[in-house]
């Protein structure tokens, strides 16, 4: 039942850091727009370009030949002059100079908040598309990204794999994750990693390299570490220096995946669970839903209020982690 009949122009934007699969979510939410006869407005640089009223108005056509591509074609950035009451009122005067009554944000808990408190201030109808490579928001399964960034990691940790044998090497492998360890234990898990080290387990390191120590008994004589960039007990580096003072008898050696996770043709998955959640975005707030994020929960498309996306923490499954270290003896 369409509550907000009223509902004529949306604006559409990425925001946060950009993740494989932005633009399918772009294309589906323009295309789903059209379909019920909205004016759709795309707008740059996420907060910051509503701020300088950098708003075009986009055509189904507009949206052509994106679903493959990675980073987001509306660009992307983290707005700090959002964050400020005179910021937000520079941009709800230059959406209402487009006359945008709804808008549909694609990001992570940052973009979210900012979201969550526009509406509060001005009542603007907002819906949230899970977009960020972590996958750390509440209420969704998977965020739009995370599909993509593993398989990348894998990709890279299989390579590492050849050179680590062939030379005997212990290789901590740093991927980005920067408050949790969702990247970490799915790439450490997929790659047959030695170990994993996450921000929500710590680890002591003689426990770490006893481990390592057991598979070498058992004729593995290099390993492979994921380290997840927020880890506790230290990034890849500071481990590493770490390992190479205490136990100087392992050929010790650092790779840090960075930002090569999250650039490229996302996955099918991603391609897949960006456009469902567009559609659903548009459907939601055309319902009269706001300040909410689209969710995809057991296979099902989910509402979850902003307040909770932000504020409850998705927690890992920490029976992976034990599986993990089973399967690397
Ligand atoms: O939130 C996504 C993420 O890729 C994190 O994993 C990482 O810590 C951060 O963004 C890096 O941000 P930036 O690209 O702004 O350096």
């Amino acid at each position: 039942m369409d509550k907000n009949k009223e509902i004529r122009r949306i604006g559409v934007f990425s925001s946060g850091g950009d993740a494989p699969g932005m633009n399918a979510a772009i294309r589906a939410v323009v295309r789903t727009g059209v379909y019920h006869g909205l004016d759709v407005f795309g707008i740059y640089r996420g907060y910051e370009g509503m701020i300088e009223g950098d708003i075009v108005p986009m055509s189904k056509r507009d949206v052509g030949n994106i679903i493959h591509r990675g980073g987001t074609v509306l660009k992307t950035a983290r707005s700090e002059r959002f964050k400020t009451s005179e910021g937000r009122k520079t941009a709800y005067e230059a959406l209402q100079r487009h006359k945008i009554d709804g808008l549909v944000v694609i990001g992570g808990d940052g973009s979210f908040t900012g979201g969550k408190i526009f509406h509060e201030e001005y009542g603007m109808p907002i819906i949230g598309v899970p977009g960020t490579i972590d996958n750390d928001l509440y209420g969704t399964d998977y965020t739009i990204g995370f599909d993509t960034a593993v398989n990348t990691a894998v990709e890279a940790l299989d390579r590492i794999r050849d050179t680590a044998e062939s030379h005997n090497r212990l290789f901590l492998v740093e991927v980005m994750g920067r408050d949790t360890g969702y990247i970490a234990l799915n790439t450490g898990i997929a790659s047959g990693a030695g170990a994993i080290l996450i921000p929500e387990s710590t680890i002591d390191l003689d426990v770490l390299m006893q481990h390592l120590e057991k598979s070498g008994k058992h004729k593995k004589l290099f390993s492979l570490i994921v380290v997840a960039e927020g880890n506790e007990n230290g990034n890849a580096q500071q481990l590493a220096n770490e390992i190479k003072k205490r136990f100087p008898d392992y050929d010790t050696k650092v790779t840090i995946i960075g930002h090569l996770q999250r650039g490229g043709s996302p996955s099918a998955m991603d391609r897949l669970i960006a456009s469902r959640m567009g559609y659903a975005a548009v459907e939601s707030i055309l319902q009269g839903h706001s300040s909410k994020m689209v969710g995809i929960q057991n296979n099902q498309i989910n509402l979850v209020s902003f307040d909770d996306a932000i504020n409850k923490s998705k927690e890992i499954d920490m029976l992976q982690l034990k599986m993990a270290g089973i399967l690397s003896l």
